[in-house]
């Protein structure tokens, strides 16, 4: 490798030649628009569609090498957070960057705490959905709603009135959620207790029915609580790119994270989960595989919960997984449709059609077995996605805000209609 940084174009239309300089493994798609537009032509442009090969932003937050299997929050390896932290410390990692002091930790802890209580009006809101609502979508329109509560959030360049709406949104988004999965049960929302910690009030909302105090079993907490650290951030995915497109238009974080929900419903992205467990009842039993695994190849199937834009290798969020549901089948005896998923992966991991596409299974692949061993219906799987993934968001939504290099975002495009037609009134047109 010569020290020289840059790359000599040759544009053969022309015969010109241009220096464009490499930064951090980029050329910038701006150098790229000089090419040719001395000739009258509106210079190069570079076309990603789903932006396979093109960097957005500059980002600190966090680090994946998808060949070696690493994922880092703010530089720590996920196996150590998952390991050691809470959740609630991930986030507040995420947001500011560092780990908190015992001081900034309590303060943090408590803030989050007494913001869990969410306006009597949005309960009257989410109320209003049909009964078999999809969690989801209940979820979305909430977390809009939201935002007509708190008008200050728009303040977007205020870093006190940033941090006030950081903090309800990471708080609130378990109220909401619970609520939703209360509501498609046909059960009475449940205030938080803000005796318990985050997990176990989450839990409490989600299962308490008349007992005066739900008395969480710790070890679904704590397992919970490491499938929220797992699943708080992963750099520029489709939910995050969403949040800062979105956020791009300065609008406020309450309408930003509304998108980012929007995006994980899909099952492409968060919604994969729901589709994995979906997937595993349709196979049914292990002598179905072979015939599952021929569809996929003929294109017929997709084997959801496999498969990375990043990773080419076992996705690291996985394997913790993986671990975390025997801790979880402990409690709740073992799901039954884990020796089809164990099965699937066997096979996958040896058959070429997924070696050669370098697929491997991803965080959705063992997630949504423990989801239904802690008894969450699919819908709710999504849901247990978003909440968690927020405080990643929203960490991604500040590093925005507060970028000089950022612009709204607005890509071009290769214009493929007709041009120039000459518009015929209705009349003639039907006469
Ligand atoms: C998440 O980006 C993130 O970081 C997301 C996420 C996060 O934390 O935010 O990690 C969370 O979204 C995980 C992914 C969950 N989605 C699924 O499990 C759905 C199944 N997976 C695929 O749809 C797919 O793998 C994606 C969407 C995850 C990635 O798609 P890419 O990068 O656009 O890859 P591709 O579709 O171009 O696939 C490359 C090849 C294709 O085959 P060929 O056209 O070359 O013959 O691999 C095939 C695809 O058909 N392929 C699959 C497959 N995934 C890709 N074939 C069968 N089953 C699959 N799951």
């Amino acid at each position: 490798m010569t020290e020289q940084n840059t790359l000599t174009v040759r544009d053969n239309r022309t015969g010109e030649e241009y220096e464009i300089p490499i930064t951090d493994g980029t050329v910038r798609a701006t150098d790229l628009g000089q090419i040719g537009r001395a000739e009258g032509t509106p210079g190069l442009a570079v076309y990603d569609p789903g932006f396979t090969n093109t960097a957005s932003t500059r980002s600190a937050v966090t680090y994946i090498d998808g060949d070696k299997g690493i994922l880092e929050y703010r530089g720590y390896p996920i196996e150590q957070l998952a390991e050691k932290s809470t959740y609630l410390e991930v986030a507040y990692l995420l947001i500011h960057g560092e780990l908190p002091t015992k001081e900034q930790h309590e303060q943090w802890v408590h803030d989050i705490t007494f913001h869990t209580f969410v306006h009597e009006n949005l309960k009257s809101f989410m109320q209003g959905f049909r009964y078999d609502a999809h969690p989801m979508s209940m979820l979305m329109s909430s977390v809009s709603a939201l935002s007509s509560f708190y008008p200050e959030a728009s303040r977007i360049k205020d870093p006190e009135v940033r941090h006030e709406q950081i903090v309800r949104l990471i708080a609130k988004m378990p109220t909401l959620g619970a609520w939703s999965f209360r509501h498609a049960q046909g059960k009475p929302y449940v205030y938080p207790d803000n005796d318990l910690s985050y997990p176990e009030n989450f839990l409490s909302m989600l299962f308490k029915m008349s007992e005066q105090k739900y008395d969480p079993d710790p070890r679904l907490a704590k397992a919970l609580d490491v499938l929220f650290i797992l699943h708080a951030d992963h750099e520029q995915n489709c939910s995050t790119n969403a949040v800062r497109s979105v956020g791009s238009s300065q609008v406020d974080p309450y309408s930003s994270v509304t998108a980012g929900i929007a995006a994980l419903y899909g099952p492409l992205h968060g919604g994969a989960n729901e589709a994995v467990l979906r997937m595993l009842k349709r196979i049914g039993k292990k002598e179905n595989i072979p015939a599952f695994i021929e569809g996929v190849k003929n294109g017929d199937e997709k084997l959801m919960g496999f498969g990375h834009r990043v990773y080419k290798n076992y996705d690291p969020r996985a394997t913790i997984i993986k671990k975390a549901c025997d801790d979880v089948f402990e409690v709740t005896g073992v799901n039954p449709l884990l020796e089809i998923a164990q099965e699937l992966e066997r096979i996958a991991l040896e058959d070429d059609y997924f070696v050669s596409r370098k697929l491997y299974p991803n965080v959705d692949f063992y997630s949504g077995l423990i989801y239904e061993a802690l008894q969450f219906p699919p819908e709710m799987f999504t849901v247990l996605f978003a909440i968690p993934r927020t405080s990643g968001w929203l960490a991604q939504w500040l590093e925005l805000v507060d970028d000089k290099e950022q612009k709204i975002a607005r890509p071009k495009q290769i214009y493929t209609g007709d041009r120039q037609l000459t518009y015929v009134p209705q009349s003639e047109r039907w006469a």
